[in-house]
């Protein structure tokens, strides 16, 4: 697929002033400063369509942007970062919780992990919420330059283990390099397959 326009919409808390539920959504989660924004940007090619930091909590609301048009990309604020107050922590579960059940077009989540580790447990608790919510999802390995193949290979091998023990169908897994623009054809060859779904 080819990105022709894409857009900054609008951020909010609330799912029901997220705009209208008439095009496919595609959402973005993971792990505070795991590479949500930087994605976003690599994918559409513009550096500064989603904010990025590299101190932990920059994506704070539910940012929609508009791509060709035609479709809904949805910058997510990331969870599991220390600093951030219990009850913080409980209203962005709240907020992502009633996103993913209430937001009626959402069509597919890329659920983002490092793939610098070895799989840590929030990203693995956070798998077994999406497939309980039944939200169609995927993940994705990021900052794949960081690190040799061997080691990303080695720790994408360890979390599809630990998934096992759990799901029998396993989620489609992308590896990406925001720096290197790795990946990038990949994902938005399947977003172009399931919008002609
Ligand atoms: P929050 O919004 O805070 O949850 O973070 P985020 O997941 O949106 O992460 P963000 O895109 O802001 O990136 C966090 C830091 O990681 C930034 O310093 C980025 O430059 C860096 N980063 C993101 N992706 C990559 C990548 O593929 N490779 C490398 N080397 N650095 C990356
Ligand atoms: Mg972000």
């Amino acid at each position: 697929m080819v990105i022709k326009e894409a857009k900054f919409l609008m951020s909010n808390t609330r799912v029901d002033l997220c705009p209208a539920p008439t095009k496919p959504e595609y959402a973005f989660i993971g792990r505070s400063n795991v590479g949500k924004s930087s994605l976003i940007n690599m994918l559409t090619n513009q550096s500064k369509l989603a904010k990025t930091s590299a101190s932990p909590g920059k994506t704070q609301l539910i940012n929609h942007f508009l791509i060709n048009d035609d479709w809904y990309l949805v910058d997510l604020p990331g969870y599991g970062y220390a600093k951030v107050s219990k009850t913080s922590r409980e209203s962005w579960r709240k907020m992502i919780n009633f996103y993913f059940q209430e937001r009626e077009n959402l069509t597919c989540v890329f659920l983002l992990i490092d793939s610098r580790h070895e799989p840590l447990q929030p990203d693995l608790d956070f798998v077994n919420q999406l497939g309980t919510i039944g939200v169609p999802f995927v993940l994705v390995f990021t900052k794949t330059d960081k690190q040799s193949n061997t080691k990303t290979d080695s720790n994408i091998a360890a979390f599809v283990r630990k998934l096992k023990e759990t799901w029998d169908e396993l989620p489609r897994i992308f590896r990406t390099s925001a720096t290197k623009k790795a990946g990038r054809d990949e994902i938005l060859e399947f977003i172009q397959e399931v919008n002609l779904q």
